[in-house]
């Protein structure tokens, strides 16, 4: 009897004033009632009481046994309410809160792109320093010191001889000069210009450069090269035109047009209504160039050519704003 009274006492104390959670429930249920728990336990060892003692445990057993019971069944009943509450905290028909996955910058993207239809014919990458030699710069290119054409690029000088480079150029010139044709690279870069910013000049900006030059090289190469560029890049209905130039590192020396992706040729605002768009600078090498490499005369012949990467951009994304580019502001870039 007082076994069982003590039983009740502990039982109590482990249920009164705590709050318990389903697992504590369970256990203090398999502790008490279980199939080896305390009570059950207790309802055993009653057979083997003396007999007059039997109806007085008997009865105790019992008032304790529905006490245990009922306690547990009122604790039980509290447990699921707050569980159902808990549950009302989530409204199951809320549209699910979503993650934002970032991705690569717009320019990256189209630089990617550019790069990969360069790999796709055979082009590999080559990289050059963006604190240049005015050397390789400039005179290496064929644009010696005085020569009008350094005009054409406002640069940033460090010292007589060494400037941030104005474009991606002077890497053909570090490539003929250390490798032997057949050449056939791609350079990707930043450039730099004291251009002070607006809607289509940066002082700072991105060009790939193309230089290809082997024996029996021709113009028609080139324009086979371009006019593939244009298609993958632009589309198969873009057309690509030639215009004479300029350009001291290339003789001769075209800018290369593509009929206007927005009016398809018609003449809109973009293309200033001529139906062509402007995208790089190309030609035939220079065979100056090929003198300053050290190559044997009249040997090679190649190609060259050299985009603005922005300028891409804004033509692929209709983007009429180059400064957007830089900003980062995050609701101009998840549009890409
Ligand atoms: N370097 C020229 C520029 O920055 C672009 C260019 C034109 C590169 C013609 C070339 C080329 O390789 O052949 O304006």
């Amino acid at each position: 009897m007082i076994e069982l009274e003590k039983i009740k006492e502990q039982f109590l104390s482990e249920v009164n004033g705590k709050k318990l959670s389903r697992s504590d429930w369970e256990r203090i249920h398999t502790k008490y009632i279980g199939r080896k728990g305390l009570i059950t336990d207790a309802t055993i060892q009653l057979k083997d009481l003396p007999k007059e003692q039997k109806p007085q445990f008997g009865k105790v057993l019992n008032e304790v046994k529905s006490f245990v019971e009922e306690k547990l069944g009122e604790i039980k009943e509290e447990l699921l309410k707050s569980e159902d509450a808990l549950q009302e905290h989530f409204d199951f028909t809320l549209p699910e809160r979503k993650q934002f996955v970032g991705h690569t910058h717009p320019l990256t993207q189209i630089l990617d792109e550019i790069k990969s239809i360069f790999y796709g014919m055979g082009f590999t990458v080559a990289d050059g320093p963006e604190v240049e030699l005015d050397y390789y710069n400039f005179e290496a290119v064929n644009i010696p010191k005085d020569h009008p054409a350094r005009d054409m690029q406002d640069t940033f000088f460090f010292s007589d001889n060494v400037v941030l480079r104005t474009h991606t150029t002077p890497v053909q010139a570090r490539m003929m000069e250390k490798h032997k044709p057949p050449i056939r690279i791609i350079c990707p870069g930043r450039v730099y210009r004291k251009d002070t910013p607006d809607a289509t000049h940066l002082p700072v900006f991105n060009q790939v450069e193309g230089l290809v030059v082997d024996e029996n090289v021709t113009f028609a190469d080139l324009k086979g090269t371009i006019g593939t560029f244009v298609h993958r890049m632009f589309g198969k209905e873009i057309g690509t035109r030639f215009r004479p130039s300029f350009f001291s590192f290339t003789e001769p020396s075209a800018e290369v047009d593509i009929s206007c992706i927005f009016c398809k040729g018609k003449g809109c605002r973009v293309c200033k209504n001529s139906g062509w768009i402007e995208i790089m600078g190309s030609g035939m090498v220079n065979p100056k160039l090929y003198e300053y490499a050290g190559y044997e005369k009249g040997r090679y012949s190649g190609y060259a050519f050299g985009m603005g990467v922005e300028r891409i951009a804004m033509l692929a994304y209709d983007v009429n704003d180059l400064r957007l580019f830089l900003e980062n502001d995050i609701r101009f870039l998840r549009q890409f």
